[in-house]
């Protein structure tokens, strides 16, 4: 059985007042259930010292595709690390369509993120005319498939992959159970073509208005594992019942 993993991505929000109150009310709340929450890059050192000793790990939302240099504004791999991150998403929808990320950047941060031991959270899904023409699967697998080109399928034991079809994130609009699972499931199958091991123990997060009310039938279905939760992250009762979902 695979374990599961809540992820929350706080994008741009937040200031040290708010997250110092939402920092503290998850904490014990969440005592012994693994959970994540990225942050923006101005809070690690608070969320580092917020959380340490507990068993929710933090993250980046982004990092730059590069190790060090004169790339004004970037943040890199190994800087992250040195605030104690675990996880880094790569590739979120957000990020690819707002900032012109292409597959070809998102797979060299992603490995960027692995070289330096972080855990990427690959971001994958569609549009929603993308859907409409029925190309849901092909958009996914060409997605994943850049990664896969410059990092091997092997590469996938050391990553988290969250699919947000684009349609269902912060619209409260979310898949059906039935929607999502079928794409997690071909997003399994796809990699088990290549690496069955690999693809058994992949997480596979579902990402897009997940909620504290629909969380449980999403995380019950047998090829979603966890969720990558944007707006209910900031809110602690619904993420902690997200967890707490997810923990069952
Ligand atoms: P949402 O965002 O939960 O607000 O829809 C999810 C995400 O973008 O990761």
């Amino acid at each position: 059985m695979r374990k599961k993993l809540v992820a929350g991505n706080w994008k741009m929000h937040g200031s040290l007042a708010e997250n110092a109150a939402l920092l503290d009310a998850i904490k014990p709340a969440l005592q012994g259930i693994e959970a994540a929450v990225c942050v923006p890059f101005p809070y690690l050192a608070q969320t580092q010292a917020a959380l340490a000793g507990s068993s929710i790990a933090w993250g980046a939302q982004n990092l730059s595709e590069q190790a060090k240099g004169a790339f004004t504004g970037e943040v890199s791999a190994a800087m992250l690390i040195e605030f104690g991150c675990r996880y880094v998403i790569v590739g979120h929808s957000e990020r690819r369509s707002l900032y012109g990320e292409s597959d070809e950047l998102v797979a060299k941060k992603y490995m960027a993120a692995q070289t330096a031991g972080l855990t990427p959270i690959l971001c994958v899904g569609e549009l929603l005319a993308e859907r409409e023409a029925g190309v849901t699967e092909a958009v996914v697998a060409r997605q994943l498939d850049a990664v896969i080109a410059a990092a091997g399928v092997a590469s996938l034991a050391r990553a988290v992959v969250a699919y947000e079809p684009v349609w269902a994130i912060g619209t409260g609009k979310t898949a059906t159970p039935e929607q999502a699972q079928a794409v997690h499931a071909f997003i399994r199958s796809k990699i088990a073509s290549l690496d069955a091991k690999v693809a058994e123990g992949l997480l596979i997060q579902y990402g897009g208005s997940v909620k504290a009310s629909n969380a449980a039938e999403l995380f019950v279905q047998p090829d979603i594992d966890g969720g990558l939760i944007g707006g209910a992250s900031l809110v602690a009762g619904e993420f902690v019942a997200i967890c707490q979902a997810a923990a069952k």
